[in-house]
């Protein structure tokens, strides 16, 4: 029997919006275990995060098959610690996982066969604990299986109720309306996309928006601060424990360039004339389109959790910011 009690007031903490259409509203700040949930990472340091997320009304936690490393250690690892912690709130959360990157040897474990998605979604919910997550995505597009065959296969996860809605991510929005036409002909409940979009990669804001809003699709969007650049941490050099000094992080020093960090600083002193730190600015700027359901942020620490959490503090944002901003990203 779990010690943990959420706190009572979490749902005054945070602001919800709805996932386009559907009966959903998904808080304004999810939580992503993509990084530091794996079995190299902190056990105890993760159960604090996922506990200080619902704490702050933090409904949403965002997994996949070959999050770790090793793939499928941050489903275990989230799966012990919601069975110890969480499982008294099993019907307050929306848990989704997805499949469509490399997974396991041989044909059969990567991109978008009936085959990969049915047996990798079986295998993450044993992980997890789980009877049904509440999303199951396709994690990319795959250029060779037919969009029919991918989306037969989602349908099929909702049929037998191993998921309750399917999504989504990384596809075109020419794709993406394809997949629509053909998940409302088979009555598939399709709810979300989850795109990456940040103030320095907004390739969503050239169609795919307008699709999902036209589509009545919600949209998550993930690397919201460019994995820790659109925060103030590389101002003054690399933190030995940062993403970007991790080997095999998908982030890397060569990035880090000095044009890049020139932008950071001027956008860190519009956050600080506005008293908010960089990442609540990022955060809070993705958040000005209602297009925009919900930010999947990733943390290593409580804290920066903490930090990002106060974005909701301030949302708005005055002519003259927005134009400043304009002027620093230069890519509209
Ligand atoms: N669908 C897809 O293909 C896909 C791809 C990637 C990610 N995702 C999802 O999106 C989630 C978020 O992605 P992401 O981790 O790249 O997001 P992100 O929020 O852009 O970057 C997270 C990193 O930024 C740093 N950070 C966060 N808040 C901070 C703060 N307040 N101050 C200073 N540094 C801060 C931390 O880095 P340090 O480690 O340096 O402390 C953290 O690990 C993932 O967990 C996953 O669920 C999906």
């Amino acid at each position: 029997m779990s010690k943990y009690k959420a706190s009572e007031d979490r749902y005054e903490k945070m602001q919800y919006r709805r996932c386009g259409k559907s009966g959903i509203k998904l808080p304004l700040l999810s939580l992503g275990l993509w990084h530091n949930f794996g079995d190299k990472d902190d056990f105890e340091n993760a159960r604090n995060i996922l506990k200080t997320a619902f704490n702050n009304g933090i409904t949403h936690f965002d997994l996949a098959n070959n999050y770790g490393p090793p793939y499928g250690s941050a489903e275990r690892n989230f799966g012990k610690i919601f069975a110890e912690d969480f499982k008294q709130y099993r019907d307050e959360l929306i848990i989704s996982t997805k499949a469509g990157w490399d997974m396991w040897p041989g044909p059969y474990g990567n991109f978008g066969s009936r085959k990969y998605l049915i047996a990798s979604l079986d295998q993450s919910l044993k992980r997890m604990g789980l009877d049904y997550v509440d999303i199951f995505y396709h994690h990319r597009p795959d250029p060779e299986t037919s969009l029919e065959e991918t989306m037969g296969a989602l349908d099929h996860i909702v049929k037998q109720g191993k998921a309750l809605y399917v999504g989504i991510s990384q596809y075109s929005a020419k794709d993406t309306a394809k997949a629509a036409s053909i998940l409302r002909e088979q009555k598939t409940p399709f709810l979300i996309h989850q795109p990456r979009y940040n103030m320095m990669d907004r390739w969503v804001e050239d169609g795919l928006l307008n699709t999902l809003d036209h589509e009545g699709i919600g949209s998550i969007v993930f690397s919201p601060l460019e994995q820790g650049i659109l925060t103030d941490k590389y101002l003054n050099g690399i933190p030995g424990d940062s993403r970007a000094a991790t080997k095999g992080s998908y982030l890397d020093e060569t990035q880090i360039t000095p044009e890049v960090i020139t932008k950071v600083r001027r956008l860190n002193e519009i956050a600080q004339s506005r008293n908010q730190s960089l990442a609540q600015m990022a955060v809070a700027w993705l958040l000005k389109d209602k297009r925009v359901t919900s930010v999947l942020v990733g943390v290593s620490k409580v804290s920066q959790l903490e930090d990002n959490i106060k974005t909701i503090q301030n949302l708005n944002f005055n002519k003259n910011e927005l134009e400043k901003i304009e002027e620093i990203l230069q890519n509209k």
